[in-house]
């Protein structure tokens, strides 16, 4: 069926005469193959609406042309530029700072002070105090599908509230999504209002200051967290080059939500 979108019909349906052409739904098998996302039937409509507006937007002037597009140029790693435009068309970027309430209580009061105890006792033990060795205590934490960065941030404002010598420590906390542009959101770090829904005013004053845009976050927060691109769906693990290993912590919320079964399993 033709759509009009402004002035110009986009051919959105196979060409019958085609049999190799792409249809909607194998656009959504392959959203779930890369991605594990399963587009919801209620969600179908906005996401045609949308990649009617891209395809147009692209000169093109068919579904199969865009398929066609983003196979040739070879762009299945998610990196490619193509398939970020798609990515930013589907994904679900909501978050904010200290998220779920019950998961940051039981980081704040069992978890971390837990890892925090284990890991300094290892280092000493690493370590012949009497030959003056000193082993830097490690922690390495991984926020899975970190949006705009919010969880991975909370993560380091709890640390640095819980940890007094953590300039003495070596900490990774680390944010990967595939959505490039959440990403680079994430290393401005500067947020608005929403952003701090149920950030209590203590926490916001002392680690945010006022910012033409809204709030930026306190630069040695900011210099404790690391975000990087990766794909849940398609990356193995552990990623020695993406230092994505020995990690103590791996947070992943609201992201298996939007997989399909095949995909989580
Ligand atoms: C709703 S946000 C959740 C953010 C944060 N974890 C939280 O709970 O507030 C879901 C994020 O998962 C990301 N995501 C979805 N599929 C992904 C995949 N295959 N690999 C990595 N990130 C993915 C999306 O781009 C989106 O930014």
């Amino acid at each position: 069926m033709n759509q009009m979108i402004g002035d110009r019909p986009i051919l959105f349906e196979p060409n019958p005469q085609r049999s190799d052409d792409f249809s909607l739904s194998q656009m959504l098998d392959l959203i779930a193959d890369t991605f594990g996302i399963q587009i919801q039937p209620q969600h179908q409509d906005t996401l045609k609406k949308n990649l009617l507006t891209h395809i147009r937007a692209l000169g093109l002037s068919s579904l199969n042309d865009y398929c066609q597009r983003l196979m040739a140029r070879n762009q299945l790693i998610s990196g490619g530029t193509e398939w970020q435009d798609l990515i930013s068309l589907f994904t679900v970027t909501e978050t904010y700072f200290f998220r779920d309430q019950g998961q940051i209580s039981l980081l704040k009061n069992q978890l971390l002070p837990e890892l925090n105890e284990r890991k300094r006792q290892l280092s000493l033990t690493h370590g012949n105090a009497a030959n003056g060795e000193f082993y830097r205590p490690t922690l390495r934490l991984w926020s899975a599908g970190c949006s705009t960065g919010e969880e991975a941030y909370s993560l380091a404002i709890l640390l640095k509230e819980l940890i007094f010598d953590y300039h003495a420590w070596d900490i990774l906390i680390l944010g990967t999504d595939i959505n490039q542009s959440a990403i680079a959101l994430a290393e401005q770090g500067i947020y608005s209002e929403w952003s701090f829904r149920t950030t209590t005013p203590e926490i916001k004053s002392r680690y945010f200051r006022s910012h033409k845009k809204g709030w930026e976050i306190d630069p040695a927060i900011r210099a404790m967290v690391t975000f990087q691109p990766g794909n849940l769906m398609q990356d193995s693990y552990p990623a020695y080059a993406g230092s994505i290993h020995d990690l103590d912590l791996i947070l992943c919320r609201n992201v298996f939500i939007y997989f399909d079964f095949n995909a989580i399993a």
